[in-house]
């Protein structure tokens, strides 16, 4: 029998600093109206000075941690998902591990810009299906606001910082069968790269650069794309989507949020919306606005969980997961029950 990722537990940091679309209106031309109709954003959280993506990652971890009740020594893999990592090298993860104390195995980052976290969990959980790792922290991370042209108002009023985590434990055997990471589905199509993009980089420019994006364009292919992620995703489990219990969207538009909400005739009361809030924090938003809806009770354990997401490559991906840990009680009738499922602490 196959192992299981299963996902234990969720944390989040947000940066201290909230800044209304009122404030950004002081700086850009732009208005509240303008961004609450065109995207559903109504504030974001920035980074402080001297605020790096490390010491947001390393919250949210704690704060995962602390959920699950595990400690630094008991995490054998860290992938950062994350588009601004504190230094062009090393990885972000590695200041992660050490802020942890977790150096029982492999610590790295991934880029898929806002579909960071998505691949990040499709990482973890290869390793941990292989049985290359056992107890995996998959954080998105992002100090997006330093990649911001601030005098471009088509993209400074659409972004925030921030960051999310989860932790995934492997299974032993079959135990926790249909519980954990049912699979994810990946996807990306370079010949898009110029409709988002940031215009430097260690090897062209030399410097971090800015975020370059046509809207429109980007709008057009995420509707599509991310309609066509997420119908393979039920496929592939031979499920559909009022099995979903709860769609966890990427947060860069409401308008998109919605129309995929749509498509999967979902009440919005299944949608987890934190976008009015955070506004987009790229690989962060999906972790964060799961963590949000695992904290207020909404998404409890055995809910299942659609998580998607889309961003510059283009990248994009979703992922299915029956969240928790099958309790004694749903075990006792199954096929597994005289499996163990791994302890969590
Ligand atoms: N405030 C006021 N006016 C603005 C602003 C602003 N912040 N930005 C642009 N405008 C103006 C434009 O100049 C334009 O004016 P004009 O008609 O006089 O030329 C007008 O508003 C309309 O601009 P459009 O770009 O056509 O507006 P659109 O309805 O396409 O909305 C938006 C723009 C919100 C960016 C939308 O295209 C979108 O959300 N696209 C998806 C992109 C996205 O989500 N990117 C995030 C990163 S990728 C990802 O995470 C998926």
């Amino acid at each position: 029998m196959m192992r299981r990722s299963l996902m234990i537990a969720t944390g989040s940091y947000l940066p201290e600093r909230v800044v209304s679309n009122e404030e950004l209106s002081t700086w850009v031309d732009t208005s509240d109206e303008w961004i609450r109709q065109r995207t559903g954003i109504t504030q974001r959280h920035l980074a402080g000075e001297g605020e790096l993506t490390s010491d947001l990652a390393i919250k949210a971890a704690r704060n995962a941690l602390d959920m699950a009740g595990l400690e630094g020594e008991d995490i054998d893999l860290i992938v950062v998902a994350t588009t601004t990592p504190d230094d062009t090298f090393p990885a972000t993860a590695t200041k992660v591990q050490k802020a942890l104390g977790a150096f029982n195995g492999a610590a790295f980052d991934v880029q898929a810009v806002c579909a960071g976290f998505v691949y990040a969990l499709a990482v973890a959980d290869n390793f941990l299906k292989a049985g290359q790792a056992r107890t995996a922290l998959v954080i998105g991370a992002e100090t997006f606001s330093r990649l911001l042209d601030w005098e471009d108002r088509s993209t400074c009023v659409l972004f925030g910082d921030g960051a999310g985590a989860v932790l995934l434990r492997s299974t032993d055997g079959g135990t926790g069968n249909g519980w954990g990471v049912l699979s994810t589905h990946l996807h990306s199509d370079g010949r898009e790269r110029d409709i988002l993009y940031v215009d430097g980089g260690p090897s062209t420019t030399r410097t971090v650069g800015h975020v370059r994006m046509n809207g429109k364009e980007v709008f057009r292919h995420a509707v599509s794309k991310l309609s066509s992620v997420i119908d393979e995703s039920l496929d592939a489990n031979g499920l559909k989507a009022a099995d979903v219990d709860w769609l966890i969207p990427h947060q860069a538009n409401r308008r998109i949020i919605d129309a995929m909400a749509n498509r999967m005739k979902l009440p919005a009361e299944k949608v987890v919306v934190s976008i009015e809030r955070h506004a987009n924090t790229s690989a962060a938003s999906v972790p964060l606005a799961l963590d949000e809806a695992v904290r207020d009770g909404r998404v409890r354990s055995g809910d299942l969980l659609l998580l998607e997401a889309i961003g510059g490559g283009l990248a994009w991906g979703a992922g299915l997961v029956r969240f928790g840990v099958p309790a004694l009680s749903d075990r006792a009738g199954s096929e597994t029950a005289r499996e163990e499922v791994a302890p969590i602490a």
